[in-house]
């Protein structure tokens, strides 16, 4: 059953595109005035999902209530409650900023000057004002994507799907696209977010889902996927030709524990007592007359926590 204090209720869906199951019986809940993540590799289910919750694809099994509509039986009311901005601006490039979100409010019915107003409130606010009488096609990638965010905002929804948000954006113009984010979970906004990098999920996300070949593996505030995996973590990285002897050295230390990344040329062991054993490995390299380029004692962090459930680093699997 769908609680009232749930922005978003997922309940076991399942999405099939003919043979292949893209959702495998999907949940997740977000609660009113946070920021929920939905974190995954390429091809996950992420934007499937989304798609799911804002009535854009029927899936084949499972319930779905967003702001406390059953999203399957009422779609054109739950549109009403839900903003969504694309991974990709979906905007005429002949347009210029103010004619788009111009163009966007007279859809949703609102008269011209309200409309104008509103046009000229989100350009001030997402920093496209001094932007706002040129074409879209002179845009960056950056503006694109926040006058994307724009056109989601017009009809203040109370739920906001982010599809990747701020996906190939150069560092500073990601940042920026926070900043917004979290003015927006100020004013009272409810976000759901999909993305790629776990740093962004630690920034921003209250809470986070992690999804992987369309099957939730792990969910928890960043510190509870943290703490999951308990102790701390010593890795190394070793020139190519080393990595075999090393990993045998590591691996009389630490038994199977000791996992080796190939692509990286980094190998991890758990360690109850930290720099004690930090002391050994370093010993053991010295004896074993092997150059570290890197030696570290680290706590876990989300990345660690991903490839502990997927087997992979999460920024590795880009495809
Ligand atoms: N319309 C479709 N028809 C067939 N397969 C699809 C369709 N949409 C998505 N998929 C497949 O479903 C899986 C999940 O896709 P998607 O939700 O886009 O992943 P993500 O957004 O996490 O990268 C992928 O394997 C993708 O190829
Ligand atoms: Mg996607």
């Amino acid at each position: 059953m769908a609680s009232k204090n749930l922005s978003i209720d997922v309940d076991n869906v399942v999405m099939k595109f003919g043979h292949f199951t893209a959702l495998d019986g999907v949940s997740l809940k977000a609660s009113y005035g946070k920021v929920t993540g939905l974190l995954g590799p390429n091809g996950a289910g992420k934007t499937t999902l989304i798609k799911v919750m804002t009535t854009l694809l029927k899936p084949s099994q499972g319930q779905v209530v967003v702001d406390g509509i059953n999203v399957l039986l009422h779609d054109k009311e739950a549109r009403k409650h839900i903003g969504l901005a694309g991974q990709f601006a979906a905007v005429d490039e002949f347009l210029t900023g103010r004619e788009t979100l111009v163009m966007v409010a007279r859809l949703y019915g609102m008269p011209k000057k309200q409309a104008e107003e509103k046009a000229s409130e989100l350009l001030d606010k997402l920093g496209l004002s001094d932007a706002a009488d040129r074409q879209t096609k002179t845009y960056s990638g950056g503006m694109r994507r926040r006058l994307d965010l724009g056109a989601s905002l017009v009809a203040t929804p109370k739920v906001l799907f982010l599809d990747e948000p701020t996906t190939g954006l150069d560092p500073r113009t990601r940042l920026q696209l926070w900043d917004i984010i979290r003015d927006l979970v100020r004013q009272g906004v409810t976000i759901l977010l999909t993305t790629q990098y776990l740093e962004e999920a630690d920034a921003l996300c209250d809470y986070i889902y992690v999804i992987d070949k369309g099957k939730m593996i792990i969910e928890g505030t960043s510190e509870d996927l943290k703490k999951s995996l308990g102790q701390d973590i010593i890795e190394l990285k070793v020139a190519d030709s080393n990595l075999d002897k090393a990993h045998k050295m590591l691996k009389k230390l630490a038994g199977d524990d000791a996992v080796v990344d190939d692509l990286t040329r980094r190998i991890r062991i758990h360690t109850e007592s930290g720099s004690e054993d930090l002391l050994k490995v370093a010993n053991e390299l010295k004896k074993a007359n092997i150059k570290a380029e890197e030696l570290s004692l680290h706590r876990p962090t989300l990345d660690d926590v991903f490839l502990a459930v997927t087997g992979n680093h999460a920024e590795d699997t880009d495809k």
